[in-house]
């Protein structure tokens, strides 16, 4: 987590700095900062709060030769000024900010502290900055590249770092492991960020820099090294088409009603990259290996692995074996049954820490990794044998919405490439139709929202894929409006969860599926006994006269991509109606880049 931005030019850094951070935000928002460097001085601006608070803190004719820049998500110590980037060393020879987790800090601390070195702040990133200062000044040649060196010899963890030297303001130094890091190459300025995105409308060209690189822009040089000098290669720097792609909020008053709303044109898009006419347009490679392989075991987090669930019953449904693994669990206990597995791993961003950790124990035993991501060019897209775009567009609210859908959506066509069933398409064009028909009938959702804001706890109940739903549908209520809620499968709750359920208690039901319907319906009467307030969400083939919304119809197997949509409306009216930072929640970030 955390987002970081630099760079050195002729480019007007103040606009440049904040307005990238800006875009960055996302990936954490507890504290902001930046520092501007010239001959005569370094100035460090930092806060707990947003960027829209550091921009009423920098000065607006505030310039610098070489500026660096941060927004954070609170890792080491809580949000507060002292803990804020950037951080500089303690005699103010290097100045830095950090994304990533040094997980030997307390130890280097020590180190340090033994030595007479003083810390103002919590942070592991501190400690970097005095560890350059100690290499600096006790090494003969004063060279800080050397010591930037010398104290990435010393780290363990992951770190991606933007760096001043206060006796140079010509340079921005930086170093990469395991935490993104791009560099931008502009007219007589360079730049480096987190990701593509704050360098759009500055960068011509764009270089992502490899773990254990590091090394310094200057106005016209890039200088990359590597701390094996072995694998020292050529720097190719490549375009990006992320220009056409929009990311303002055209009217909406939340990217995430925006994202919701997307999702049709999410599904269109998708069919245009994956199907041809009548033919899939899938890699030769990677459906030989989907046919060599004796299991498919899907790994990832959060909404991606309630994707996931979903494509294991996509795979199972046609005869392939299947599991699911939530990443940060198969990391430490790697269970693989089966002599060839195919790996799929499921990330909006490409860049979650957990996932990105399950990569190395798999190019250990040596299986084929296909990562579906919304991200081009991200950690997961370059480490894996195969990718698959998602074509999302850019997600920016934090509750991811039409990420998911694009996934769901993926690994049916996925699904139907390997069977040779072209009739997805109509039924994708089935499911457009009903996410318009859907974002048409959104205040009807509204309503049942508003009244499910006013309870402390939520039950979302499903069978079958609609229990895939529920646990969606819950994740995405209580990441937005902090209502404690659980989704469960029908059948489980009289098994304890119904000691749960009370007078007036909302329970939200999915009934999707011919098979499960009955089941799921005689679960409700058991809750309705006790008290509980019921919603049904139906589709037109089950409904009944009593249900609270009914979706049109669409193949059985699609209906998570319209139930899921139905899930993000409430939540997303919930939030509204009880005045929450939409976009923004608590204590979260949109790319989880830390263990
Ligand atoms: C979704 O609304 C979340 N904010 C979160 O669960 C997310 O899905 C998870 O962190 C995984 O992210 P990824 O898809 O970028 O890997």
């Amino acid at each position: 987590m955390c987002g970081i931005v630099g760079s050195v030019g002729e480019t007007k850094l103040r606009d440049y700095l904040l307005h990238g951070l800006k875009s960055l935000e996302y990936r954490g928002y507890d504290s902001a900062g930046t520092a501007f460097l010239t001959k005569e001085k370094l100035e460090v601006f930092r806060l707990p709060g947003r960027i829209d608070d550091l921009n009423q803190l920098v000065p607006a004719k505030m310039h610098g030769a070489a500026g660096i820049g941060h927004t954070r998500w609170a890792t080491h110590g809580e949000p507060n000024f002292v803990n804020s980037h950037p951080h500089c060393s303690q005699q103010g020879y290097f100045t830095i900010v950090h994304n990533g987790v040094i997980d030997n800090f307390r130890s280097l601390k020590k180190k340090l502290q033994n030595q007479g070195c003083k810390f103002q702040s919590e942070t592991d990133t501190e400690v970097i900055a005095n560890l350059m200062e100690m290499h600096y000044l006790k090494a003969a040649t004063k060279n800080p590249l050397d010591a930037i060196k010398k104290t990435l010899e010393d780290l363990e963890g992951s770190y991606a770092l933007a760096i001043l030297f206060k006796k140079d303001d010509t340079k921005v130094y930086f170093a990469k492991l395991h935490s993104p890091l791009v560099i931008g190459k502009g007219k007589n300025t360079n730049y480096l960020a987190s990701d593509y995105v704050p360098m759009l409308d500055y960068a011509t060209s764009y270089y992502i820099i490899d773990d254990y690189q590091y090394g310094y822009i200057s106005q016209k040089e890039v200088v990359v090294k590597h701390l094996d000098p072995n694998e020292e290669k050529p720097l190719v720097f490549h375009q990006t088409d992320l220009k056409v792609i929009d990311i303002g909020l055209n009217g909406y008053p939340h990217y995430m009603l925006k994202e919701i709303e997307e999702s049709p044109e999410v599904i269109k898009r998708l069919m245009d990259n994956y199907v041809d006419g009548n033919q899939f347009v899938f890699d030769d490679v990677l459906i030989q290996k989907f046919q060599e392989a004796d299991q498919i075991i899907f790994l990832a987090c959060g909404t991606s692995y309630h994707a996931a669930l979903v494509g294991r019953r996509y795979f199972e449904s046609i005869g392939k074996t299947s599991r699911v693994y939530i990443a940060s669990e198969f990391a430490y206990y790697p269970e693989v049954k089966g002599k060839h597995p195919l790996f799929i791993f499921i990330s909006q961003s490409g860049e979650t820490a957990d996932l990105i950790r399950c990569v190395k124990i798999i190019q250990q035993q040596g299986s084929p990794i296909l990562t579906i991501t919304n991200t081009k060019g991200s950690s997961l897209d370059r480490a894996s044998d195969f990718t698959l775009l998602l074509y999302a567009g850019m997600e920016i609210a934090v509750a991811s919405t039409k990420a998911y859908i694009a996934q769901v959506a993926l690994l049916a066509i996925l699904r139907a490439a390997l069977i040779g069933n072209t009739e997805i398409i109509t039924d994708l064009i089935e499911v457009e139709k009903a996410m318009k028909g859907l974002i048409g009938a959104k205040l009807e959702i509204k309503a049942i929202a508003e009244a499910i804001a006013k309870e402390p706890n939520v039950f979302f109940l499903g069978r079958g894929l609609d229990y895939d739903v529920a646990l969606e549908a819950s994740l995405k209520l209580k990441e937005i409006t902090y209502i404690h809620s659980e989704g469960l499968p029908g059948g489980e709750l009289k098994h304890g969860p119904i000691a749960l359920i009370k007078k007036d208690v909302p329970v939200i039901a999915f009934v999707s599926d011919q098979i499960t319907a009955a089941a799921i319906r005689s679960n409700l009467q058991e809750v309705l006994a006790r008290g509980a307030k019921v919603y049904v969400v139906s589709n037109q083939a089950l409904a009944k006269e009593e249900d609270d919304f009914v979706t049109r119809n669409t193949k059985t197997y699609l209906s998570p991509l319209t139930k899921a949509m139905v899930g993000q409306y409430l939540s997303y009216y919930a939030a509204l109606s009880l005045g929450r930072d939409i976009d923004k929640p608590r204590n979260l970030a949109k790319s989880v880049t830390v263990e």
